[in-house]
């Protein structure tokens, strides 16, 4: 029986991921900042308030998993405030900075002491973080925040290699969540994508960008 650590478990992807990890017989440790109803019928390990940009609730979640060896984990949770050339904002520039890209660099190093070699990190990035595939603009701070993080992603790869852990770089596609008006595919769909990935994963395909689909994305 596989551990598993899944951010943003509350509701949408995250919260598939959960079921469908838990439905396969793996452990879950879900974090979020307030259960849903529906995350909270799953039956699975549930670590409420930890807000990712905040620095005591990293070191709280520290405490509370001292001795928990993971087998992989998916820092999924992040944010999207649509923003064009017109009307993007530093505050919200930042603000998507600290949520895509700070947030998660920092907690993938404050989960190292639960990781071992033959872990698996997945980081959950967007295709709007590639600046090869970028031919329609705007969404700057959406995009520039998932470009950071794939550069963290391809860092952390690089960094954690010699420890034995591999890193998915993954874009779930275009998803039925609030995130983007619920229009797309169904998140149990994404989900089950993204866990194929993280299966096939092996240290020597480590810190590379995939679709949910099996496509590997341009940088
Ligand atoms: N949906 C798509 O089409 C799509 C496409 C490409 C990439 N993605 C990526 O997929 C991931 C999941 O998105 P989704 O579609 O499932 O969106 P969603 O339904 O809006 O869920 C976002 C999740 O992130 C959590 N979160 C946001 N800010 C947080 C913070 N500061 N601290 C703790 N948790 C925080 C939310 O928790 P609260 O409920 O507490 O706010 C929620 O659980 C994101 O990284 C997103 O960028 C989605």
């Amino acid at each position: 029986m596989a551990s598993w650590l899944v951010t943003g478990s509350n509701r949408g992807i995250g919260l598939s991921l959960c079921r469908l990890l838990h439905a396969r017989g793996d452990r879950v440790i879900a974090l979020c900042r307030t259960p849903s109803a529906e995350l909270q019928t799953l039956g699975v390990r549930i670590e409420t308030g930890i807000e990712l940009t905040s620095a005591t609730s990293l070191e709280d979640l520290s405490k509370r998993l001292a001795g928990v060896q993971l087998d992989g984990a998916i820092l999924n949770a992040g944010i999207l405030e649509g923003d064009d050339l017109e009307s993007f904002g530093a505050e919200s520039l930042r603000r998507q900075f600290e949520v895509n890209a700070v947030a998660p660099l920092l907690l993938a190093r404050a989960l190292l002491p639960n990781l071992a070699a033959g872990s698996k990190l997945g980081l959950i990035t967007s295709r709007m973080g590639s600046i090869d595939d970028n031919g329609s603009g705007g969404y700057y701070g959406y995009r520039m925040s998932k470009t950071a993080l794939n550069m963290a992603g391809r860092s952390l790869a690089m960094d954690l290699r010699p420890r034995g852990i591999a890193v998915a770089i993954l874009h779930p596609g275009m998803v039925a969540t609030r995130m983007v008006g619920f229009a797309g595919i169904p998140p149990e769909q994404a989900a089950a994508g993204l866990l194929a990935r993280l299966e096939a994963l092996k240290l020597d395909s480590s810190g590379r960008f995939w679709h949910a689909n099996g496509e590997e994305l341009p940088w």
